[in-house]
């Protein structure tokens, strides 16, 4: 590699951005936003009840095809309320890949849960079914339609498998191997609304699937999420778990059980389907800022740009490029120089199995992300771009 290469670097996505400044991810908004939420304050529909609830899952069920929408607080609430409704309970162990957001290690540590990582491969930087298989054909066995760790003697109960930055897991292999070892699924969508693998939305090929509409992600309601389930009895666990599980009455107030107060407003809504009623719009341009991308990163030698394949859909949510051979000190000049010129670029997430609280627990041989953990570069990837 050349010296002063992140130069060249920053100089070609500020050729394509063609901006002084931009961040990872930004929302776009315009006057629907705000006619929607007037409309929300104006019926003083702000909480829990109002149309803008109805009228946003529906949207959400007719993009992804999912039989069943609950909308959450956040995309964490719903791997919490996922994980819950599956009974993941204290000392179950779940899988998950090390190369993750927090999310999904915080959500099974709510539970008493504990969470075994594994590793990822290059091609969708999501779980690697060809070692997910052997590992696990190695360290468990099955007993009674349950999946033990021989190790531990605990049982292997759910896997979060995550669609990392929109772009499709092996979801297929993964789904197959997680039916054969009774091991439930949960999809980690929270980057993927938009993205499909063999024309199917992700989030709709496991047990339960979950989205987020953080500010930072492809559509927002300031802060919000989503649980994706074709199975109506875990849809009834989830929807009344989320709303504190309170006995159906007009005025009386009593619980069923320990529930959370979990669920989306009537406000946040609003801004969530103005957002979703131009999905298509977002979805387009950042196709077509990937595109843009591809051309100029296509020419250099020593790194790939990530791009769909004949079966994947992505939503580009973060375009992400990926050096060939790990280079830590280039990326750490890289990420300086691009972000002190105030164009945002970003590493991938740090590996759960190096967070301090996180260090003690289980994990198969994760080479692949220590490899990748120095490899991944994701740059400015707002749809107005
Ligand atoms: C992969 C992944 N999972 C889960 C979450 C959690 O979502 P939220 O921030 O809405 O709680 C996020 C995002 O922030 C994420 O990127």
């Amino acid at each position: 590699m050349k010296k002063n290469e992140e130069k060249n670097l920053y100089k070609l996505i500020s050729s394509v951005i063609k901006k002084k400044s931009a961040e990872l991810h930004e929302p776009h908004f315009n006057n629907l936003e705000i006619n929607y939420l007037k409309e929300a304050i104006k019926k003083k529909s702000v909480s829990r009840k109002g149309n803008f609830v109805d009228r946003f899952s529906k949207k959400i069920k007719y993009l992804t095809k999912a039989k069943y929408v609950i909308l959450t607080s956040t995309g964490t609430s719903a791997l919490h309320l996922a994980l819950l409704a599956l009974n993941i309970k204290k000392n179950d162990e779940v899988l998950m890949p090390s190369l993750n957001y927090i999310a999904s290690a915080n959500a099974t540590l709510y539970c008493g849960a504990i969470p075994h990582f594994i590793d990822v491969d290059e091609e969708s930087l999501g779980i690697d079914p060809i070692k997910l298989k052997k590992y696990l054909i190695e360290k468990c066995f099955v007993k009674k339609k349950k999946c033990f760790n021989k190790k531990t003697k605990r049982s292997i109960k759910a896997m979060i498998c995550l669609h990392t930055f929109g772009y499709p897991a092996k979801i297929l292999e993964l789904k197959k191997i997680c039916s054969k070892y009774h091991i439930k699924l949960i999809e980690d969508s929270a980057e993927a609304l938009g993205s499909f693998s063999n024309k199917k939305h992700l989030g709709t090929f496991g047990d339960i699937g979950i989205l987020s509409f953080n500010g930072n992600k492809i559509i927002t309601t300031g802060s919000g999420g989503a649980i994706l389930t074709n199975n109506l009895k875990l849809a009834k666990t989830v929807n009344h778990l989320s709303k504190i599980a309170k006995k159906k009455h007009p005025y009386k107030l009593d619980y069923d059980f320990l529930g959370y107060n979990y669920n989306l407003s009537n406000l946040n809504a609003a801004l969530g389907l103005a957002q979703i009623e131009k999905i298509n719009y977002f979805l387009k341009n950042k196709k077509k800022l990937h595109e843009r991308y591809y051309k100029k990163f296509q020419k250099i030698y020593y790194l790939k740009i990530f791009s769909d394949n004949k079966v994947n859909k992505s939503n580009n949510w973060l375009i992400t490029l990926v050096l060939k051979k790990a280079n830590k000190k280039f990326l750490k000049k890289l990420f300086d120089y691009t972000n002190n010129q105030k164009i945002s670029t970003r590493p991938v997430f740090k590996l759960l199995h190096k967070i301090k609280y996180l260090k003690k627990y289980p994990k198969m041989n994760l080479n692949k992300s220590i490899d990748l953990e120095n490899r991944i570069i994701t740059i400015p990837s707002s749809s107005f771009l």
